[in-house]
C-alpha cells in the first residue's frame, strides 16, 4: 500500500488542478451545456437535478475531508486507510461535484447564478488541494522519521502542533467552501437573486438617506471657508452674498426634485421582492422567457446603485445637467427592470371572455409609470437644457 500512496495523492492532485481549470472557463462549461433549442420542459429536469446532486456531492465532499483531517493527525499514520478516502474523493466525489456544477448553465440557471456557483466549486477545490498538500507533507516527514526510528525501534510519535493546526485549517476552510456550496444551491436561483436585489435596494436605501442629509447651505459655508472668504466682511460682498442665496435655493430644489425622483426608483426594489420574487419558487425557471426576466432583472436592478451614486455626485459638485443624466438612466433601467416582470411569472389559462383578474404588482406598475412620468417633469428639463 505505501508504495500506491504517493500515487494516489498526486493522482488526486492532478485531478483538482484539472477540474479548477475546467472551472475556471465558464464559456467552455456553455458550449458543453446542451444546447437544443432550449425545450423549457428539458431546462426544468435540470433545475430540478443538478442543484440537489450539488448540495449532495458538497455534504459528501465534507465528510471525506474530515476522516482525511482525522487519519492525517492521528498516529499512527495509516497510508492505506488515507489512500481509501483519496480514491473515493478522486473516483466519485470531485468528478460529481463538478459535473454537478458544469450542470449550472447560463441557459438554465442565469448567468449570474452559472458564475456564482462555478466560483463556489472552485474555491471548494483550491481549499482542498491545500488540505491535500498538507497531507502530503505530513505523510513525508512521517515517512522519513520511520527510518530513523525503525533503526531505533521507537513508536511512532504525534504530529507537530503546527502540522496539526494547519490540517485543521484547511479543513474549516474546505468546510466554509462547502456550505457556502449548499447554501447557495439550497436557496435555488430565486433565492440568490432575491439576495442580490437585497443588496442592491440597501445600497440605494443609503445614497437616498445621504442625500437627505445633505444640507447645500452647509456646503457652502464650507466652500466660503475654503477660499478664505469671511461672513459679512466687506460691503461690496453684498451681490455675491445674492449670487450664493441663489445658488443655494436652486440647490435646494435640486436636491428635492431629486428625492422626489429618486424615491419611487427605490421603491421598485421591495415591490419586485414582494411580489415577484418572494413566493415565486421555481416558477421562473420553467420556462427560457421566465428565465430571461430574470436575467434582464438583475441586470437593470444592479446597475441603478451605481447611476444614484453619479447623481448625487453630480449635484454635490452642482452640476445639475450630469446629476439629471443619471438620474434618467435610473429611470430607464427601473422601467425596464419593472415591465420585465409586469405580468406573473405564469399566466393563468382563462376561458374565453373571462377577465384576467387583476394582478397587484401590475396595477402597481402601471401607477408607477404615472409617478414617474410626474416626478420625471424638472429632471427632463434640466436633461434638455
Ligand atoms: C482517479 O480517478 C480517475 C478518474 O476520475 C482515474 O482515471 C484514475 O485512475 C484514478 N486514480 C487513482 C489512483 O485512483
Ligand atoms: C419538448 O417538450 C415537450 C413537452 O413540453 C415535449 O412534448 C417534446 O417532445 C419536447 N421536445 C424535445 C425535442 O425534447
Ligand atoms: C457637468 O458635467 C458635464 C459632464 O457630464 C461636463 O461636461 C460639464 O462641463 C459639467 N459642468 C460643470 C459646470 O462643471
Amino acid at each position: 500500500m505505501a508504495t500506491q500512496f504517493p500515487v494516489v495523492i498526486s493522482t488526486t492532485l492532478t485531478l483538482l488542478e484539472k477540474f479548477q481549470a475546467t472551472l475556471a472557463s465558464p464559456t467552455t462549461a456553455t458550449a458543453q451545456a446542451p444546447s437544443k433549442d432550449a425545450n423549457a420542459s428539458a431546462e426544468a429536469d435540470t433545475t430540478t437535478n443538478a442543484l440537489p446532486l450539488l448540495s449532495n456531492s458538497a455534504a459528501v465532499l465534507k465528510s471525506q475531508v474530515t476522516k482525511l483531517s482525522l487519519l492525517a493527525i492521528t498516529a499512527p499514520f495509516t497510508h492505506s486507510a488515507v489512500s481509501t478516502v483519496l480514491r473515493a474523493c478522486n473516483e466519485s466525489v470531485l468528478p460529481s461535484l463538478v459535473t454537478a456544477a458544469l450542470l449550472v448553465t447560463p441557459a438554465g440557471y442565469t448567468q449570474a447564478f452559472h458564475t456564482e456557483i462555478l466560483l463556489l466549486v472552485k474555491t471548494a477545490l483550491v481549499e482542498f488541494s491545500t488540505l491535500v498538500r498538507d497531507v502530503k507533507g505530513i505523510a513525508e516527514t512521517k515517512d522519513l522519521a520511520k527510518r530513523e526510528r525503525d533503526a531505533k525501534k521507537e513508536k511512532e510519535g504525534e504530529i507537530s502542533k503546527i502540522e496539526k493546526d494547519a490540517v485543521m485549517v484547511a479543513v474549516g476552510r474546505v468546510w466554509d467552501a462547502c456550505d457556502a456550496v449548499t447554501e447557495v444551491a439550497g436557496k435555488g436561483v430565486v433565492g440568490f437573486v432575491m439576495r442580490r436585489v437585497e443588496q442592491w435596494r440597501d445600497l440605494v436605501k443609503d445614497a437616498v438617506e445621504e442625500l437627505e442629509d445633505w444640507d447645500p447651505e452647509e456646503d457652502d459655508e464650507f466652500f466660503d471657508e475654503l477660499m478664505g472668504e469671511e461672513k459679512g466682511d466687506d460691503n461690496d460682498d453684498d451681490d455675491e452674498d445674492e449670487d450664493e442665496e441663489e445658488d443655494t435655493a436652486a440647490l435646494q430644489e435640486n436636491k428635492k426634485s431629486t428625492l422626489r425622483f429618486i424615491k419611487p426608483i427605490a421603491q421598485v426594489y421591495p415591490a419586485i421582492l414582494t411580489n415577484r420574487l418572494k413566493n415565486a419558487g421555481d416558477k421562473p425557471l420553467s420556462s427560457t422567457a421566465g428565465i430571461a426576466k430574470l436575467e434582464s432583472l438583475m441586470i437593470n436592478l444592479q446597475s441603478i446603485p451605481d447611476q444614484v451614486d453619479e447623481a448625487a455626485g453630480a449635484l454635490y459638485e452642482n452640476n445639475w445637467s450630469k446629476a439629471a443624466e443619471y438620474l434618467k438612466k435610473t429611470q430607464k433601467n427601473a422601467a425596464q427592470a419593472v415591465n420585465s416582470v409586469s405580468s406573473p411569472w405564469i399566466v393563468s389559462e382563462i376561458a374565453e371572455g373571462e377577465q384576467q383578474p387583476a394582478d397587484k404588482f401590475a396595477t402597481w406598475s402601471k401607477m408607477w409609470l404615472k409617478v414617474m412620468d410626474e416626478v420625471s417633469k424638472p429632471i427632463d428639463a434640466a436633461v434638455s437644457e
